[in-house]
C-alpha cells in the first residue's frame, strides 16, 4: 500500500507542479465547484498508476488542480463508492495519495437523505459526526505505522474549528444550513423504512452511501475534515414517493449554487 501510494503521488508531482493544502471531494451533482477554478490543470484517474477508476454516471473521475479565490486547491471530481465493489482500501486510496501531496484539510461533500424532519430537500447540512453502518472500515488489516496509529481517535471526526469557520462564513454569505449526524450505509439500495426508523432513533439526522470511509482515513492520517451534506430527499418512510437518482442529482445541482459560494469562501479562511 505504502509503495503504491508513493508511486501514485510521485507521478502526480511530476505531472503538476502545485502545492495545495486544501482538497475538496465533490459528491453527486455537486461538481459545479470546478467552474470556479482558475488556472486549472487536471489528471484523469485512469492515468495515475495504482488509482482506482470511477464507474458511476455523473462522476467524472479526475483530480483537478487550480485556484479558487486565489487559493491553491485540489478537487476530487468523482469518488469511489463501496457499493461499486471497491474494497474499503480502494475507496479511500485517494486520501492516502492526498496526504503525500501535502493536503492538510479536506472538505468532503455528498448528496444524502434527510431523516430529521426539520430538514428538507435542498438543505445543506454541516456534518458534526458520523455513524458507520458499512459493516466494514478501511483501517481493517495490518497497520502500517508510517501512515498512522493502530487505534486512531475518532472523537472529533469533523474538526470543530472548521465547523465554526464554516458557520461564520455562512452567516456572512447569508447561507442557511443545518447541522447533524451522518449515517453511512453501504448501499446501493436506498434504505428500508425500518432501517431509517432504527437509525433515526439512534441519533442519525441524515443517511448516505459515502463520506464515512474517507473521513475515517483522513482522521487516521492526521488530515482535518469538514463535511457538508446536501439533503436531496427525505429518507425512506419519511418521504412518501419512491426514490429516484435523477431527482437526487437535480436537487443536488440546485443546492450546489449555495454550496459553491460557501465552499469557495471557506477555502479562503481555513
Ligand atoms: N439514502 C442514501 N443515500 C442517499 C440518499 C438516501 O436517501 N439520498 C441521496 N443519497
Amino acid at each position: 500500500m505504502y509503495d503504491k501510494v508513493m508511486e501514485s503521488s510521485s507521478y502526480i508531482k511530476e505531472k503538476v507542479n502545485r502545492k495545495p493544502k486544501v482538497a475538496v471531494i465533490l459528491g453527486s451533482g455537486l461538481g459545479d465547484l470546478v467552474n470556479a477554478v482558475e488556472d486549472l490543470e487536471y489528471i484523469k484517474y485512469e492515468d495515475i498508476p495504482n488509482f482506482p477508476v470511477s464507474t458511476v454516471a455523473g462522476h467524472e473521475g479526475r483530480l483537478v488542480f487550480g485556484k479558487i479565490n486565489g487559493v491553491e486547491v485540489l478537487l476530487m471530481q468523482g469518488r469511489f463508492h463501496y457499493y461499486e465493489g471497491y474494497t474499503m482500501k480502494e475507496v479511500t486510496y485517494p486520501i492516502y495519495v492526498m496526504k503525500q501531496l501535502g493536503i492538510e484539510k479536506i472538505i468532503v461533500t455528498n448528496a444524502c437523505g434527510g431523516i430529521n424532519t426539520s430538514l428538507e430537500p435542498g438543505t445543506l447540512m454541516l456534518i458534526n459526526d458520523f455513524i458507520n453502518l458499512f459493516g466494514d472500515n478501511p483501517l481493517i488489516g495490518i497497520n502500517d505505522d508510517r501512515l498512522g496509529t493502530r487505534f486512531p481517535d475518532m472523537s472529533e471526526p469533523y474538526k470543530l474549528e472548521l465547523i465554526d469557520k464554516a458557520k461564520k462564513v455562512a452567516g456572512e454569505l447569508n447561507i442557511t444550513y443545518a447541522e447533524g449526524v451522518y449515517a453511512g450505509f453501504m448501499g446501493p439500495y436506498y434504505e428500508t423504512a425500518a432501517e431509517i426508523r432504527m437509525i433515526g432513533r439512534h441519533g442519525a439526522d441524515a443517511v448516505g452511501m459515502s463520506t464515512v470511509p474517507e473521513t475515517i482515513v483522513a482522521n487516521y492520517l492526521g488530515i482535518d475534515v469538514l463535511g457538508i451534506a446536501c439533503i436531496t430527499n427525505m429518507a425512506t418512510g419519511i418521504q412518501k414517493v419512491k426514490h429516484s437518482h435523477e431527482r437526487v442529482v437535480k436537487i443536488a445541482q440546485k443546492a450546489s449554487v449555495d454550496l459553491c459560494k460557501w465552499v469557495s469562501k471557506i477555502i479562503e479562511v481555513i
